[in-house]
């Protein structure tokens, strides 16, 4: 493996931190001196038409930006990516979510470590879709013979973050009667609100883990397990005995995992388990079996159509220049604005309802993939890494965070994204309410790219301190992602799009994107405090002041 490119002593850095020393963002100047900003600084990838004409880069930026990309091989580690090549050096693996959206057939086939991964994808694929289809025609039947009508996704993280997220966007594609829940907390609070008004014999529980060691989800898997049980039992459905209840596991448990050896122990029949590989990360799993509840829930076609928009962007990626290359171009965009303008946060603004989960998928994707201090080689990053995430739909940030964004000090980059058409094309008085949702989307990148001059505060008639407190700056960068429509291939591809912006600042900062050691300690610590709340003095007093004096706060307050 060969070591990482420190970005810092690239010719390219040099010629970013001399642009930086003099740079002065002005996108009104450069809009109005320059007819030919729009049409040079959209891209499409897919159906993806993305606008980065918003964002605060000069040509001679954008050329630097792209050299850092060639100087730090980004090509080089896509291509050691797509060919298998253990770049997740931690853990010895190779990194092949790519490989599971590649269509059948596709040529050169693809083999790993001895492995023909083009037929194992293909044949889960298959095996997934056949499951998800004797469930819509009711052919797979709970253990009193009803059809299901309600899947419950048992998982975290990964396993539950991008089921949720496009199960949500694309709820219109669900099968009438045909319903999914999503539970990942082990806060049972979770997990009891979310069966409270479910009825057992028709009720499907997918126990999604990749590793099936999970705290949460195997908690969570055996607190439905018994909920099932109980409940069943108490109708008169089943008997309380043995095999009555491994009947009632068999008929409403199935589970995804890498490790179906621990899905077997679990009681869970390994004819109905359905596996993936440790060469898909958790966070770049929706597109393995892990999508199992979408294949129920919003048929087989529809999750091939979404895995079909991930290969598209894949191809791009791929086969794209550099500079014409979507998603390498918005990851070095985060670059320039992470390592040269200061920015800390990034945000995510869909204007889709439906996308309401996006951006908490987006944080355990991104955050999780480039939160790292130290690089591939163990060697410390010689950079910041790893900006913050987050975000909500549009119109409802505009009521309550975009102030910050507007006018406080801090620079945010935030990416607005919008469909041009709606789910539900509502009418209000005659008013399509979908055209007036998007003024507002197109109403706030023009404010943040433009903003108010005083003088145009003054033109109005406003005088005084109120001129200041009503001027705005303008220059806050956007980039406006628009698509037809939500489609399963569109959510496909923005999906797409981010793993490999991810991945590209991943390379640019020498980071291994695909490990996450950083979850490890507080998993560790909190086998060891269990026990202390549970009430053993010796657990308890081997705990910092600070953990002791919770605790008692705990004991004292637990009724
Ligand atoms: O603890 C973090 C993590 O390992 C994530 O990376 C992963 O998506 C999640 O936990 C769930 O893991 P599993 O699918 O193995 O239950």
């Amino acid at each position: 493996m060969t070591a990482p490119t420190d970005p810092t002593t690239t010719a390219a850095w040099g010629e970013l931190t001399a642009l930086r020393a003099d740079f002065t963002p002005d996108l009104r100047g450069w809009f109005d001196t320059d007819p030919t900003r729009v049409e040079r600084l959209t891209r499409t990838v897919g159906d993806l038409h993305v606008d980065l004409s918003k964002n605060l880069v000069t040509d001679e930026v954008l050329a630097a930006l792209v050299r850092l990309a060639e100087q730090t091989g980004v090509s080089e580690r896509y291509a050691a990516m797509l060919a298998g090549e253990h770049i997740n050096t931690t853990e010895d693996r190779a990194v092949l979510h790519t490989a599971l959206r590649r269509p059948a057939g596709a040529t050169p086939s693809l083999a790993v470590d001895g492995q023909d991964v083009d037929t194992d994808v293909h044949e889960v694929l298959d095996a997934v879709a056949a499951f998800a289809t004797r469930v819509r025609d009711g052919e797979w039947l709970g253990v009193t013979g009803k059809r299901v009508e309600t899947v419950v996704n048992i998982g975290i993280g990964g396993s539950d973050l991008g089921p949720v997220m496009v199960y949500e966007a694309l709820k219109p594609y669900a099968q009438a009667g045909l319903s999914a829940r999503f539970v990942s907390n082990i806060d049972p609070t979770d997990l009891a609100q979310s069966v409270a008004d479910l009825d057992p014999e028709t009720t499907l529980f997918i126990v999604a883990s990749k590793t099936f060691t999970t705290l949460e989800t195997l908690t969570n898997a055996r607190l439905a397990r018994d909920w099932l049980w109980e409940n069943l039992a108490a109708s008169g459905a089943i008997g309380a005995d043995d095999d009555s209840r491994t009947s009632a596991v068999a008929h409403h448990f199935v589970a995804v995992s890498t490790a179906l050896d621990k899905v077997e122990a679990f009681g869970i029949d390994p004819a109905n388990a359905f596996g993936f590989w440790d060469w898909v990360g958790g966070r770049y799993s929706v597109d393995s079996a892990i999508g199992l509840s979408l294949a129920i829930t919003l048929g087989p076609d529809a999750f091939r159509e979404l895995l079909a928009g991930f290969h598209t962007v894949d191809e791009h990626v791929r086969s794209t220049p550099l500079e014409h290359n979507v998603p390498v171009l918005m990851g070095l965009l985060n670059v320039w604005y992470t390592n040269f303008l200061g920015a800390q946060t990034h945000a995510v603004l869909p204007y889709a309802q439906q996308l309401h989960r996006f951006a908490a998928y987006l944080q355990q994707l991104t955050m999780e993939s480039n939160g790292k201090s130290v690089r591939w080689d163990g060697t410390p990053v010689t950079t910041d890494t790893g900006e913050v995430f987050w975000g909500e739909p549009g119109t409802n940030g505009q009521h309550a965070f975009y102030q910050l964004i507007h006018q406080g000090t801090r620079l945010i980059p935030a990416d607005f994204i919008a469909v041009a058409n709606p789910a539900y094309p509502l009418t209000d008085d005659g008013r399509d309410v979908h055209g007036l949702f998007l003024a507002n989307f197109l109403a706030q990148t023009k404010a943040l790219a433009f903003g108010k001059t005083a003088a145009e505060v003054e033109a109005e008639g406003t005088t005084g301190a109120l001129v200041a407190a009503r001027t705005f700056s303008g220059n806050k960068p956007t980039t406006s992602i628009f698509a037809p429509a939500l489609t399963p291939a569109v959510l496909g591809q923005l999906v797409g799009l981010y793993e490999h912006i991810t991945f590209t600042q991943g390379v640019i900062w020498g980071i291994n994107s695909f490990d996450q050691w950083g979850v490890e300690l507080g998993k560790q610590l909190a086998l060891q405090i269990a026990p202390a709340i549970e009430g053993d003095d010796d657990a308890l007093a081997s705990q910092d002041a600070s953990t002791r004096a919770l605790i008692a706060y705990y004991r004292e307050h637990r009724g």
